[in-house]
């Protein structure tokens, strides 16, 4: 069978672990620690792609725009174009309508998860992206519950980004910083793809490695990759080439 169309990440040792990039119209799941680089590594896929012409959205349900932009720009000094793209709206970075302010929602009883699908589907088609990134899932788990009515809820909104053709990324806490005490949540097996991003405590220093645990339609790297977060970029050293 033909492999999966890929889109590649742009970022050389998670492309060689992903042999070639994210298969194209994947729905895929970031999990990690706090601190771990989600919301920096996902960002940085999308300025890679940018570059390319490729058009995104980012959808912070955790921080403001401001932040976003700001956090990004304080740990990639290099990325010295950052800023033009974002004003060119090829990286659109929008926080969506009432819906998805989910932080400040009190009353969980008088919240839609359909008004949070279609904000999210107004704002690819606006953008016209390709690439959509949703940061945080936990926010949307936070008003649906750990229910059966989260799960539904989530398979919608995944079949809805399926239905329009983007490839997308969801970033997820994971149950514990380490590998060996990792329990699976829910999205592990709704999302078609998952990474998890670990924080590898060793004697009085934490190491962070990236691992890909599951990749329907396509091989991947089997192995834990160690990552640095650099000025220019993320740095993963895969063994694979
Ligand atoms: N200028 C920098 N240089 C190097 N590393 C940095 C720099 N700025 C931030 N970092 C690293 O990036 C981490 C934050 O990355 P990011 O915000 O992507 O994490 P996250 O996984 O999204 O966290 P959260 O769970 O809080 O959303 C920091 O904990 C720090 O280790
Ligand atoms: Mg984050």
């Amino acid at each position: 069978m033909a492999e999966l169309e890929k889109i590649p990440t742009g970022i050389e040792g998670l492309d060689n672990m992903l042999y070639g990039g994210l298969p194209k119209n994947n729905q895929m799941l970031i999990a990690g620690g706090p601190g771990a680089g989600k919301t920096l590594l996902t960002f940085e896929i999308l300025y890679r792609n940018a570059k390319k012409g490729i058009p995104s959205v980012f959808i912070p349900l955790e921080e403001d725009t401001p932040m976003v932009l700001r956090n990004v720009k304080e740990a990639f000094p290099n990325f010295t174009d950052l800023d033009e793209l974002v004003k060119s709206n090829i990286i659109e970075i929008d926080g969506g309508g009432p819906a998805l302010k989910v932080k400040e929602v009190t009353d969980s009883e008088l919240y839609s998860f359909g008004n949070i699908v279609s904000e999210i589907e107004n704002l690819v088609r606006m953008n016209n992206a390709q690439l959509v990134i949703v940061d945080s899932v936990s926010m949307l788990k936070l008003v649906l519950g750990d229910s059966s009515l989260y799960r539904k809820s989530m398979m919608g909104l995944i079949s809805t980004l399926r239905r329009l053709n983007v490839t997308s990324i969801f970033t997820s806490e994971l149950t514990s910083t380490e590998r060996q005490s990792l329990t699976f949540s829910p999205e592990f097996f709704m999302f078609d793809g998952v990474m998890n991003m670990y924080q590898i405590g060793e004697k009085d220093r934490r190491t962070l490695a990236v691992e890909v645990v599951k990749m329907r339609g396509s091989n991947h790297s089997w192995a834990l990759a160690p990552y640095e977060i650099t000025p220019g970029g993320f740095k993963i050293y895969t063994i694979e080439q």
